[in-house]
């Protein structure tokens, strides 16, 4: 039994975190499902992924409590660095990534969704680092991609205050970006998931790495790498038919490259 789901719609992939009675926890198994599902996604089939977690309540409530209580420093770093190189895993796909928040997004559970490039929330979505208030950091990355999210002294006072944020507020300070009443987070997820399906598949990779990589970059490096990534978009079919279908002033066929 895996506690981790998938679900192909058409070009769309769909990675459900189901351990419900648990809010979803994340302990080593649940990780362990979760990379193996995100290395078995057909990249040749699969243009986009939407993310969520099993139930009305919670995306993921954190890292299992339970599981780390007993940690010893050597087994909190393990286990630190197993979610820290599944959540990369996930950052690095080549294919845009699409958190649909439907609950409580708690300590690794908001780092799970820092992984992904876009979070979409339900009216009931709760944020937060609660760590410092369980006498830990941050173990996921929360302590660096919070704060290239959401602005330094933000993440800041959220991660030192234990303190948590519910969805209009995450709206507003850039975290999310939509809000929509629990029952059509999914289809809202979905139908953003297929409009970028619907787009160049080698034009959206591109730019996903050209926003991923050039944020490690300094500006003159950055902006350097860009025409090297358009570039490589030229000689598409998907480049030549579009372009050309706007030049005939006619529809162009669907992407398929
Ligand atoms: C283990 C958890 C859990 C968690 C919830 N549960 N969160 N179990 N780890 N993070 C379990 C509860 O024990 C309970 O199990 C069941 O899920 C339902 O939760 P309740 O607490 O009864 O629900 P509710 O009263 O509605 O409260 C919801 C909640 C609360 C506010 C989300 O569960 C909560 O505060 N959870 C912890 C949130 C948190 O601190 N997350 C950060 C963890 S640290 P039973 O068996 O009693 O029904 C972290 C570090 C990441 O994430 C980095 C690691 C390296």
């Amino acid at each position: 039994m895996s506690f981790v789901k998938y679900e192909q719609k058409d070009f769309v992939g769909v990675v459900t975190i189901d351990r419900e009675k648990a809010l979803n926890a994340l302990n080593p198994e649940v990780l362990k499902d979760l990379e193996a599902v995100i290395d078995a996604v057909d990249l040749d089939k699969t243009r986009c992924l939407v993310l969520t977690g099993a139930g009305q309540k919670a995306f993921v409530a954190g890292a299992d409590i339970g599981a780390m209580s007993t940690m010893t420093p050597d087994e909190g770093r393990a286990f630190s660095a197993q979610g820290n190189a599944v959540f990369r895993k996930i950052e690095k796909l080549p294919i845009p990534v699409i958190a649909a928040v439907n609950g409580f997004a708690l300590g690794g559970g908001c780092e799970l969704s820092l992984s992904c490039d876009i979070r979409l929330a339900s009216e009931n979505a709760v944020f937060g680092q609660p760590e410092t208030g369980l006498g830990i950091t941050p173990g996921f990355g929360g302590t660096q991609r919070l704060a290239r999210t959401i602005g330094v002294g933000k993440a800041k006072e959220l991660i030192y205050a234990s303190r948590n944020m519910k969805a209009p507020e995450a709206l507003a300070c850039g975290l999310v970006n939509a809000v929509y009443p629990a029952e059509e987070l999914m289809d809202a997820a979905l139908k953003l998931a297929n409009r970028i399906a619907g787009n160049a598949p080698i034009a959206v990779r591109q730019s996903k790495k050209a926003v991923n990589m050039g944020l490690q970059m300094d500006i003159d490096t950055a902006v350097a790498l860009e025409p090297e990534l358009f570039a490589a978009c030229f000689g598409t079919q998907d480049q030549q038919n579009a372009m050309t279908a706007f030049c005939e002033k006619r529809k162009h066929d669907p992407f398929i490259n």
